[in-house]
């Protein structure tokens, strides 16, 4: 985001669905119950940490779009944030990180055993919710799209640390872990509403693209934001070995020198104060943030054109609104 402009409004872009969404969190509190108390209570601090919400808000807001009245939504809703919080409870383990919104990581909390375990259960019990209607043709689109988040965290661990990674096999795991989740969720709304399958597929192709703008602004705030907004460590990618798309076009751009400090940093799994400071020059001097941003906005207009074939509404201005949030947003 330049400086001249402020950060879209989240909360505004969520008005007209904030009553479903406010039945999505008690869905959530409702699901999470359970005889074995720890399920609950980290059920309780995850749900409590914030989260933007913001896969339940687009299944709800496609569903919108396609004229969908029945009470389906919000069970779907609440089932894309089940599975969204089990890949970052899992994620966290993962990348060995401590802090997720702004909060201690369930992993610091309650150790990896349990929270293997507590992801285990939030992503078996998100099928167990989506098999309560009979919609099969959903459940397998969220196994789906599941599986394919699960290969995009697989294929980022096989190229970890990899400073050789090509952008084409970047995009293709941005892709997995968050694209296809996005598509599914802007699916199922129109699916919910049995839209014509060409709408249908447009919207899965607008939460696509949407999804790939977010997790490039994702990799970017990692350079560019601090912990206190983000709710998470700054710099954490490159030291994890994720090697990220402003990264990627540094080294394509600056060559050698680039490449060595890239290396060293990912070699040693952290970042000393004036690595830092050398990295955010030369990221600044090649211009590879605004390159990035670029390719992010490519992606959130594409989506923005998907949503053409739908006739203006305020419904369809509501996820229009989306990619620019997207491409504003701070955290
Ligand atoms: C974080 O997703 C993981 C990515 C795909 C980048 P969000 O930024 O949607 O996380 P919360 O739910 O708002 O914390
Ligand atoms: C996104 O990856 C998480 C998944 C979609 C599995 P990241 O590792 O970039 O997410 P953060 O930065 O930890 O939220
Ligand atoms: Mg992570
Ligand atoms: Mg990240």
């Amino acid at each position: 985001m330049s400086d001249t402009e402020s950060p879209i409004d989240l909360t505004q872009i969520f008005e007209p669905i904030r009553d479903d969404l406010d039945a999505v969190e008690l869905e959530f509190a409702r699901q999470i119950q359970s005889r074995v108390e720890l399920i609950p209570k980290i059920g309780k601090y995850i749900q409590n940490s914030g989260g933007k919400r913001v896969r339940p808000a687009l299944l709800l807001m496609a569903s919108r779009l396609a004229a969908y009245k029945g009470d389906q939504a919000v069970l779907f809703a609440s089932v894309v944030e089940f599975i969204h919080t089990a890949t970052l409870v899992h994620d966290d383990i993962i990348d060995d990180s401590g802090v997720r919104r702004g909060q201690k990581a369930v992993h610091l909390r309650w150790g990896n055993e349990i929270t293997v375990l507590m992801g285990d259960y939030l992503y078996i019990k998100s099928m167990g919710m989506a098999l309560t209607h009979d919609t099969l043709d959903v459940v397998r689109l969220l196994c789906d799209v599941t599986l394919k988040m699960i290969e995009g965290e697989l294929q980022q661990l096989k190229k970890n640390g990899d400073v050789e990674i090509t952008e084409d096999e970047h995009l293709d795991i941005v892709r997995r872990k968050t694209a296809y989740l996005f598509g599914g969720c802007a699916e199922i709304g129109g699916r919910l509403g049995e839209v014509p399958e060409p709408q249908a597929e447009a919207l899965r192709q607008y939460g696509f693209n949407l999804g790939v703008a977010f997790q490039l602004i994702d990799d970017l705030l990692d350079f560019t934001s601090a912990e206190p907004t983000l709710g998470k460590p700054i710099g954490s990618d490159l030291c994890e070995g994720k090697v990220t798309l402003p990264v990627i076009y540094l080294m394509q751009r600056d060559g050698k020198a680039s490449s060595d400090l890239v290396r060293q940093i990912v070699e040693a799994g952290s970042v000393t104060p004036d690595e830092w400071q050398e990295l955010s020059l030369l990221l600044k001097e090649h211009r590879v943030i605004d390159s990035a941003y670029d390719r992010a906005r490519e992606s959130a207009e594409a989506a923005r054109r998907n949503l053409q074939v739908f006739p203006p509404s305020a419904e369809r201005e509501a996820l229009m609104a989306l990619p620019d949030y997207v491409l504003s947003r701070e955290h």
